[in-house]
């Protein structure tokens, strides 16, 4: 993660929590940034880049016409560097989150509709709680300078991405 946005990110931790408290799940709101860095990291690298299979049972209309019977596998990470929906998709920008109109209907790293992951609320608030925590504490350092890990991905059922050594520098709270 750029060392100006963990800089801004702390900037937002220590401007709107109370000293010496911790981010909790229900601080999406108030911590703005945050929750878009989460969201924009799930969008460039979802980490099931295929939903479950999907099983049409009536005719559905959905790009072509599927019958009944027809397995759909949505493809997750396809959908999330789509140029025509996401400008730079293949960029880690989390302020498109924070603009108005942000194609949030688009954003698919936990599926959509009636089987969508039933364990979306914990996953995100464990994302945002951790995140926010390290970062209140660490400041996240390549091992040597402009060693930046891959974001080459292996596909599987999750994406896997190579081995990467990062440094956690603690850091303090202004005085
Ligand atoms: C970052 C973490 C997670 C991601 C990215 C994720 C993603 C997904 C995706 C893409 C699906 C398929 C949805 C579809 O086919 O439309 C799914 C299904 C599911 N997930 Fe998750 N998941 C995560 C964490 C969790 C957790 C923590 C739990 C449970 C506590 C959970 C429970 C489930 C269940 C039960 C389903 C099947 C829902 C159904 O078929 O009705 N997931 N998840």
């Amino acid at each position: 993660m750029p060392r100006q946005l963990q800089e801004r990110l702390r900037a937002e931790l220590r401007r709107e929590l109370p000293p010496g408290a911790v981010p909790q799940a229900g601080d999406t709101r108030r911590l703005p940034l945050l929750q878009a860095t989460v969201t924009e990291t799930l969008r460039l690298r979802p980490p099931a880049p295929l939903a479950l299979p999907h099983c049409a049972r009536r005719t559905t209309r959905y790009g072509a016409a599927w019958t009944p019977g027809s397995i759909l596998v949505p493809n997750l990470l396809a959908a999330h560097q789509d140029p025509d929906i996401w400008h730079h998709p293949e960029e880690f920008l989390p302020e498109r989150f924070l603009a108005p109109g942000a194609p949030l209907r688009a954003l698919l790293p936990f599926g959509c509709g009636a089987r969508s992951c039933l364990g979306e609320a914990l996953a995100r608030a464990e994302l945002f709680v951790f995140l926010g925590q390290i970062l209140q504490e660490f400041r996240l350092e390549p091992p040597a300078p402009g060693l930046l890990p891959s974001l080459r991905v292996r596909a599987g059922t999750v994406l896997r991405c190579p081995p990467f050594r990062v440094r956690m520098v603690p850091c303090q709270a202004p005085a």
